[in-house]
């Protein structure tokens, strides 16, 4: 791989950034300044969202640390990354195979770990932030996903041992809860339109969230009004984890 230096401006790099979440918060750094690397597993899809942005597209799967140095060495500069790449496939916790747990594990926890291993030195010398894409799962499990909530509970726990253990190099780790967001990933989930309707009368604020929403949280979280925040968790729920009490009055209204 050749080397791309991208000295002269702020520079990010964001997982799973072919749609979804991913790609609203390449869309809004990159209005912010900043050069956007598109990382993906699906290479055709980073592509695309780089086309828009101008920026660099890279088809990787993050758990492979041996893809992932390789890229390290070509980005000379790297001010924000936001690990972003996770999976929530559907399984009773019951059941679930072992091998099915550790996958998830392995994206959701492992991967955001391979990336900032390899980027830590440039991050440093940028004096730059992580932002990981946890969820309100991590504090109210989602029954029937299996790994997904252990996993995002353990990426909060990753984020927090990361802003203390590596504060002195001078990088910030904070990590954003969204709750229910509609992406291509959660489409079947809002399809039915009276479910969504019931679901969205119990938000604080009414309607699920769409991947802006997410988004628009990121350029504070890596930037300099943020500064004396790490180890953080901002909740972009709606609500959602405060509400309780919708869910008391609904089932009493029965
Ligand atoms: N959508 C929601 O309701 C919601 C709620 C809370 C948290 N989140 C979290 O936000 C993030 C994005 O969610 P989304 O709904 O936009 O997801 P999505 O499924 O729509 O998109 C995820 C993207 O990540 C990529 N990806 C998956 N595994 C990868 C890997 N190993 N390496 C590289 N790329 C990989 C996929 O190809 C896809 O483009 C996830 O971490 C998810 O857990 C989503």
């Amino acid at each position: 791989m050749t080397a791309t230096t991208t000295p002269d401006r702020p520079t990010a790099l964001v997982t799973g950034a072919g749609r979804g979440i991913g790609r609203a918060i390449v869309l809004r750094l990159a209005q912010e300044g900043y050069a956007c690397v598109v990382v993906d597993l699906d290479a055709d899809a980073a592509e695309k969202v780089a086309a828009e942005v101008g920026g660099r597209a890279v088809g990787l799967d993050v758990t492979d640390s041996t893809a992932v140095s390789e890229l390290a060495v070509t980005i000379t500069r790297l001010d924000a990354l936001v690990n972003n790449a996770g999976i929530f496939p559907p399984a009773p916790i019951a059941e679930v195979p072992l091998e099915q747990f550790r996958a998830v594990m392995d994206v959701n926890v492992l991967g955001p770990l391979n990336l900032i291993q390899a980027f830590l030195p440039q991050l440093g010398a940028a004096r730059g932030a992580v932002v990981n894409i946890a969820s309100t799962a991590a504090k109210a499990p989602v029954p029937g996903t299996a790994a997904y909530s252990p996993s995002k509970a353990a990426l909060i726990s990753l984020t927090k041992l990361c802003a203390v253990e590596l504060a002195s190099t001078g990088v910030r780790f904070n990590a954003i809860g969204p709750g229910g967001v509609q992406t291509e990933g959660t489409a079947s989930v809002s399809a039915d339109p009276e479910r969504e309707a019931r679901f969205n009368a119990l938000l604080p604020v009414g309607r699920r969230a769409l991947p802006d929403d997410i988004a628009d949280v990121v350029p504070f979280l890596v930037g300099p009004d943020a500064r004396y925040v790490t180890g953080q968790v901002i909740y972009v729920d709606g609500g959602l984890t405060e509400s309780t009490i919708s869910f008391l009055r609904a089932a009493q209204r029965g």
